[in-house]
């Protein structure tokens, strides 16, 4: 059988093009002196498409005639028309799962640098501070007795919460849907969550059904004693809403790991002591990482081999 011809525009991590170069005429167009002239020159054979955060809209689909699938390196896949590739018959693939534990383990860890200052403490220290006499100052927040409110109750939303109630700490949620198998109390509203909790923690995908849903409203039900912890997408937030809150003590303070208009941070968020701000770390080990670039590669072997991809998302579904 013919090897299909697959295209990677960007550079992905090692084990994804060791991989599909076993199976695949492997086009990385990203090395040519002119990447778009040379995705133009393999457009009419690719099948495949191995992306991550990789901006695919009808423009771009329109390009490959006979794309069969994308295989997305990430578990959120909001750079993606998805409801578009679906009414063209393309396959979408993520990499659920094998990211929760470690982004769970980051957005913990995330919280509680936020709640108890340890960046803050840190920067005070190696600016030589810690002199006989001086300690930093006690931390005006505790994690005890504290509440969460999960946006997002998924897959990492859930590892999130047991994390959390390990910690002591009651969980609430909000979604779209009440989860029957979940005893978490559920709150119909974002707002109703924020209101019910004095931590809220943002899982939920990107997207134009979550832009802006946490916007001056929300942090207001929040309260003078939330804090906001943002490990989902950065357009979930509206960022000048929150800026003005933590500028303003609507809310306590921020921990965010992703932000609105990637890689760019606002020089607001950078000076502000009440704001932790990390770059979108919460998957990033080399474990992680490769265990997301291994489903990628096997999600395209499973779809030349046999038609049927591993982990489709939920508006390509696998037809049986
Ligand atoms: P998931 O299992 O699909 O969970 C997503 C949750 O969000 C679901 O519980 C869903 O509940 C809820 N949701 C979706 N749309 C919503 C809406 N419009 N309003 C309210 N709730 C909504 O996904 P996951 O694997 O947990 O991943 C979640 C997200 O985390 C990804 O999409 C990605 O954006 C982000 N992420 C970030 C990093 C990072 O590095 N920071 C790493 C991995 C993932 P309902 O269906 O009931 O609404
Ligand atoms: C990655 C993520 O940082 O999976 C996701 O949705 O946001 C992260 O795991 C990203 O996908 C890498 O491109």
């Amino acid at each position: 059988m013919q090897r299909p011809d697959i295209l990677m525009p960007a550079p992905l991590r090692a084990i994804v093009p060791e991989g599909l170069e076993k199976i695949s005429t492997l086009h990385k167009t990203f090395e040519a002196a002119d990447p778009e002239a040379a995705i133009d020159a393999v457009a009419d054979k690719i099948r495949g498409l191995a992306i991550g955060g990789f901006k695919v809209d009808e423009a771009l689909l329109d390009r490959f005639p006979n794309l069969e699938i994308i295989s997305n390196f990430g578990v959120g896949y909001d750079s993606i028309d998805a409801a578009l590739c679906g009414q063209r018959g393309i396959m979408v693939t993520n990499t659920p799962d094998v990211l929760s534990d470690e982004v769970a383990d980051t957005a913990l860890g995330l919280m509680i640098m936020t709640v108890r200052e340890l960046s803050a403490a840190e920067r005070w220290l190696r600016a030589g501070n810690w002199k006989p006499g001086q300690n930093y100052p006690l931390t005006k927040a505790t994690l005890q007795g504290r509440t969460l409110g999960v946006l997002g109750l998924g897959r990492i939303g859930k590892a999130i919460a047991t994390r959390a109630e390990a910690f002591g700490m009651t969980v609430h949620y909000h979604g779209r849907t009440k989860q029957e198998d979940v005893s978490y109390p559920y709150h119909a509203t974002l707002k109703g969550l924020a209101e019910a909790c004095d931590t809220l923690m943002l899982v939920a995908p990107g997207g134009a059904s979550t832009r802006h849903m946490v916007n001056a409203e929300i942090l207001e039900a929040l309260g003078p004693n939330g804090i906001l912890i943002n490990v989902g997408r950065g357009t979930v937030v509206d960022e000048a809403a929150l800026i003005e809150a933590l500028r303003s003590g609507t809310i306590l303070s921020a921990g965010l790991d992703v932000l609105e208009d990637e890689p760019s941070v606002p020089q607001a968020l950078i000076e502000m002591e009440n704001a932790v701000l990390l770059p979108h770390v919460a998957s990033a080990s080399v474990h992680t990482r490769d265990a997301m670039g291994q489903l990628v590669v096997d999600n395209m072997s499973s779809w030349f081999r046999s038609s049927k991809a591993l982990t489709p998302v939920a508006e390509t579904p696998q037809s049986s």
